[in-house]
C-alpha cells in the first residue's frame, strides 16, 4: 500500500513538489521494505520554528535541520509519523558542500524518514550506518529520476518517428555525460532496407552536434514487450559508449536496465594495422 502523505509548507524556501515528496517516501519504504500504515505528515518550517520545536520537545536551544516524531498508529486516518524539515539548513549545506539545494532537501527528508523507520545517529557507528544508507538512497533515487525522465523523452521522440511501412514507431533518448538529452525516432524509406533505427538516429544526431560521451539510452516502441536495440545499433553505440546503460522500456516507469557490454560482449573491432 502506498503511504498517505500530508505536506505543509510554512517556509517559503521549500521547493520540493508534493509529487516528488511522495515519490521519495514511497521509494524509501520500498528499499527499506516497510509500510506506512497511518498518515505521514511532512512540514517545511523556518529556522526560528524548528529551533522553537527543538527547545520545546528536546530541551536543546540549538539550530537543527530535521526533526522526526513517530507515533506508530495503524489507523489510516491518524498520524503515524511527522517529519519537520528546515529548508534554510538545506540551503546552508548546499552552499557549504557545493551540492544542489533540491538534493539537500531530499536528503533531509530521507534522513527524517529513516529516523522514523528506526535508524539512529546517537553514536559514531550508528551515524555512519545511517549516513551511508541515506546517501545510497538519495543516489539511487536521483538515478531513478533521471531514468524516468529519459524514458518519457524517448516516448515523446516516438511521436516523430517516420514508420509508415512497418507501423512500428520507435523512440530513443540518449543522455550525454553532461546531462543533455538527444532524441531520435526510426526513419523508414520506400526502399525498405534504407530505414534507420531510432537509436542510430539519436546517436548520429548527437555525434554530429559535437557530443561524444554518453551515459544512458532509453528505447521504447508501442509493443507490449520491452524494446531492445537491434544488433546493428548495438555495434554502432558500442563505438562511442561501450558501457552505456540501456533502458529497454515498455511504458513510463516500466523498463529493464542493461549495460551495452552485456548485450554485445564481442563487438567487431577494426584495427587497420592488422590488415596490412
Ligand atoms: N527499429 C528501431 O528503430 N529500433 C530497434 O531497436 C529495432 C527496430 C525500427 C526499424 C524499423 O523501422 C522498425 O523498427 C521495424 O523493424
Amino acid at each position: 500500500m502506498m503511504a498517505t502523505v500530508i505536506v505543509n509548507r510554512s517556509s517559503k524556501e521549500a521547493t520540493l513538489s508534493r509529487a516528488v515528496i511522495k515519490k521519495i517516501v514511497d521509494y524509501v519504504c520500498e528499499l527499506e521494505n516497510r509500510e506506512i500504515l497511518g498518515k505521514l505528515s511532512i512540514a517545511f518550517v523556518s529556522l526560528d520554528e524548528i529551533r522553537a520545536l527543538k527547545k520545546e520537545f528536546f530541551h536543546q536551544n540549538i539550530d537543527t535541520d530535521v526533526i522526526s516524531f513517530f507515533y506508530g498508529t495503524e489507523e489510516p486516518d491518524e498520524v503515524w509519523g511527522e517529519i519537520i524539515i528546515c529548508p534554510e539548513k538545506a540551503r546552508e549545506y548546499a552552499n557549504t558542500y557545493g551540492t544542489k539545494y533540491e538534493n539537500e532537501q531530499k536528503l533531509l527528508l530521507i534522513h527524517g524518514l529513516l529516523h522514523i523507520l528506526g535508524y539512529d545517529d546517537i553514536d559514531a557507528k550508528k551515524k555512519h550506518i545511517m549516513e551511508t544508507r541515506q546517501n545510497y538512497i538519495l543516489e539511487q533515487f536521483l538515478t531513478a529520476e533521471k531514468r524516468d525522465l529519459l524514458v518519457i523523452s524517448a516516448q515523446k521522440a516516438q511521436h516523430y518517428a517516420y514508420a509508415p511501412y512497418s507501423l512500428f514507431p520507435v523512440g530513443a533518448a540518449l543522455e550525454t555525460c553532461d546531462g543533455k538529452v538527444i532524441q531520435g525516432g526510426n526513419i523508414e524509406n520506400a526502399s525498405l532496407g534504407l530505414s534507420v533505427c531510432a537509436e542510430r538516429v539519436a546517436l548520429f544526431k548527437a555525434v554530429s552536434m559535437g557530443f561524444a560521451t554518453f551515459t544512458r539510452l532509453a528505447v521504447i516502441s508501442s509493443d507490449q514487450d520491452y524494446c531492445l536495440p537491434c544488433g546493428a545499433c548495438r555495434q554502432v553505440l558500442h563505438e562511442f559508449a561501450p558501457h552505456l546503460e540501456i533502458l529497454a522500456a515498455r511504458q513510463e516507469g516500466d523498463y529493464q536496465v542493461y549495460i551495452l557490454d552485456e548485450l554485445l560482449p564481442n563487438p567487431f573491432q577494426f584495427n587497420p594495422e592488422k590488415g596490412r
